[in-house]
């Protein structure tokens, strides 16, 4: 899940590429590079290990010349992190130059093959066998294209790749195998961009064309050919992208996750805006690209996603079976790949995937789209993978999320996944108009409510002086506000490297229990709701064995004043929008943690905001 460039024009490439890849260091900043060819076949290839950053101070403002070029950031998959592993990779002539997103799994064997050819590697990379193939390729006197195409059909896996060579320096190749990992070809003045996805080439262009899997293009300056793996011609035509990137400045805060925690009440406005109506009251998705007869015929829902989208998928079963009545299973979309799912055309496939790029939740729609499964995707994403594949998408329109945590993408998507479930209820009679009137309201106080919380961050940065140092923390809820123990959990997880677990309340006496004593901190969701009464259970139960209580709670609680170490008020809120309200605190709890910790809060080691490898 690397991030991948390409430039061919008549600019300078390096800076180009060099901010080209600032917008891709989401997927991946184990180590930079770029390479540059110039009109009489110069190469120059410059890479570093870390971040972006460590790439443009070791270049120090050198003039690099050339004006078509590649660049990549590395998500370590096959090889640490090293300046041999780093792309671009060369073959030995040092003549063709790839780069390299997804894993080329025969890379073993055709390593072994071309080392008996008298092959020598330089890095512990799978990709570098492909510019090793494309060089055996192109001494039977092949072309650049044509090399690249029939080294590329040798290989297993779904792989994007961008080749340059110095025998061919007015262009370069892009092509992609599969799923892992998309491409897009921009179109300038003179001048053609490529890259793994949108914002990185939006700057520059706004007409596009998105690479299929099994499609390759032959990009030159005022040019491009397309064509497939097998050499036949394609004619693809530019479309315009309405999109509106916006800047990505920190605005002031110290970090973009708290930025982007401190914009929930905005995103989630943005998310409403237009799709609920109070006189009549209604529920409008114009993008449901279901007619109301088929929608009719669903008799379940199954929802796949990862990480956080999976939390917030858990959220989105309680929502849709509540309100829609229809049964609803949520799949670790790595898992549901490799099952036999019992579907059909009467099941709803729902893919939430804030970039629409995760390549296990594309993988779980194909998997489904074989089995006929109707399906829309959930996503942040105008024109990602997941909005183009599924049958419709329902954009959370969270604004653009750089912290590797998600925050603003979770509360968007379990406030989409409520209006999914209103619209379904709706059109199910499940919900009544007067019903529908209440939740609408609801929904429509939510982000002041949203709002309120975020006033005061003050008591989080008293509790991380108190609990940074701690090793393990265990966060417990009950019903709708379980999976939110699952996602402030995995929160802390990342950004701060804490050992943390989630729990269902309920199953705290099967087992976790026995790690209570004094030195572990509990966060238990303990808000006024239906198992109120339960989760007072489970704190005196961690009481009694010296744990220290984090609650979670209504404003007016006084019961587990004398109870719990902490307490955290929130306002009343409507229990099937409570999550949304719920997870504030936990969200910035992780963030003052991490902060005391010194930890990187936006860029966590070894994490990729996007996940385009297996
Ligand atoms: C969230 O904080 C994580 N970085 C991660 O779990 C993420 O939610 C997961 O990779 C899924 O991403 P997606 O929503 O883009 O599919």
């Amino acid at each position: 899940m690397c991030g991948i460039i390409g430039y061919v024009g008549e600019r300078p490439a390096a800076p180009i590429l060099l901010e080209g890849l600032q917008r891709l260091e989401y997927r991946g900043y184990d180590s930079a590079g770029i390479a540059l060819v110039t009109e009489q076949g110069h190469l120059t290839i410059e890479k570093a290990v870390g971040k972006l950053t460590t790439l443009v101070t070791s270049i120090n403002g050198r003039t690099l010349p050339g004006s078509v070029g590649i660049g990549h950031t590395r998500w370590a998959t096959h090889g640490k992190p090293s300046t041999e592993n780093a792309h671009p990779h060369t073959d030995c002539r040092q003549d063709v130059v790839v780069i390299h997103n997804g894993i080329v799994e025969n890379y073993l064997e055709l390593k072994r093959a071309l080392q008996r050819q008298g092959h020598t590697f330089a890095s512990q990379t799978d990709s570098e066998v492909i510019p090793h193939l494309i060089e055996q390729e192109c001494r039977e006197g092949k072309d650049l294209a044509t090399a690249t195409r029939d080294a590329v059909r040798r290989t297993r896996g779904a792989n994007a790749f961008i080749v340059m060579s110095s025998s061919e320096p007015d262009r370069v190749i892009a092509i992609r195998t599969g799923n892992a990992g998309g491409l897009v070809v921009g179109y300038g003045e003179g001048e053609m961009f490529l890259a793994s996805d949108l914002p990185a080439i939006l700057p520059h262009t706004r007409a596009v064309v998105f690479l299929a899997a099994g499609e390759m293009a032959c990009v030159e300056a005022g040019q491009v050919t397309y064509a497939t793996l097998h050499g036949e011609p394609l004619e693809k035509t530019p479309q315009t992208i309405a999109y509106d990137p916006v800047a990505a400045a920190r605005g002031g805060y110290k970090h973009f996750m708290l930025k982007e925690i401190m914009e929930q009440p905005e995103a989630v406005t943005n998310t409403i805006r237009g799709r609920i109506q109070f006189d009549p009251p209604d529920v409008l998705l114009p993008e449901w690209p279901f007619l109301v007869a088929q929608t009719r015929t669903f008799e379940r829902v199954v929802i796949v996603a990862c990480g956080t989208s999976y939390h917030a998928g858990l959220i989105g079963r309680y929502l849709i079976e509540d309100l829609a009545r229809l049964p609803v299973d949520v799949e670790i979309a790595s898992e549901f790949r490799y099952r036999d799912p019992v579907v059909d055309d009467r099941t709803l496939l729902i893919a939430v995937a804030q970039s629409g790029e995760t390549v296990d939740t594309l993988a779980a729609m194909e998997e489904g789209r074989a089995r006929g499964m109707p399906q829309i995707a959930v996503t942040n994403v105008e024109g990602s993978q997941a909005a183009r594949y599924a049958d419709g998408a329902l954009l959370i329109r969270a604004g653009q999320e750089i912290g590797v945590a998600a925050t603003k993408t979770f509360t968007t998507t379990m406030v989409s996944l409520y209006l999914v479930g209103l619209y379904l209820g709706k059109v199910r009679g499940t919900i009544s108009p007067e019903q529908l009137g209440r939740l609408i309201q609801d929904l429509a106080e939510l982000p002041d409510l949203l709002g309120r919380v975020l006033q005061d961050e003050s008591a989080y940065e008293r509790l991380a002086n108190r609990y940074a140092r701690h090793t393990n923390f265990l966060f417990l809820g009950r019903g709708i506000h379980y999976p939110i123990a699952l996602e402030g959990a995995l929160k802390l997880k990342e950004i701060s490297y804490i050992h943390a677990e989630g729990y269902a309340a309920g199953e705290m006496k099967h087992g976790p229990i026995a790690l209570i004593d004094e030195n572990m901190p509990v966060v238990a969701l303990a808000l006024q709701d239906g198992v109120y009464d339960k989760m007072v259970s489970n704190i005196l139960e961690v009481k009694a064995r010296d744990g220290q209580v984090i609650a979670i709670v209504t404003e007016g609680n006084t019961e587990l004043q004398e109870h719990a170490d902490h307490l955290i008020a929130l306002p009343p809120v409507a229990p099937l929008l409570a999550p949304v309200v719920s997870v504030l605190p936990l969200q910035l709890l992780a963030y003052h943690i991490a902060v005391r910790r010194g930890c990187d809060v936006d860029q966590p080691r070894n994490l990729a905001k996007t996940v385009t490898v297996e």
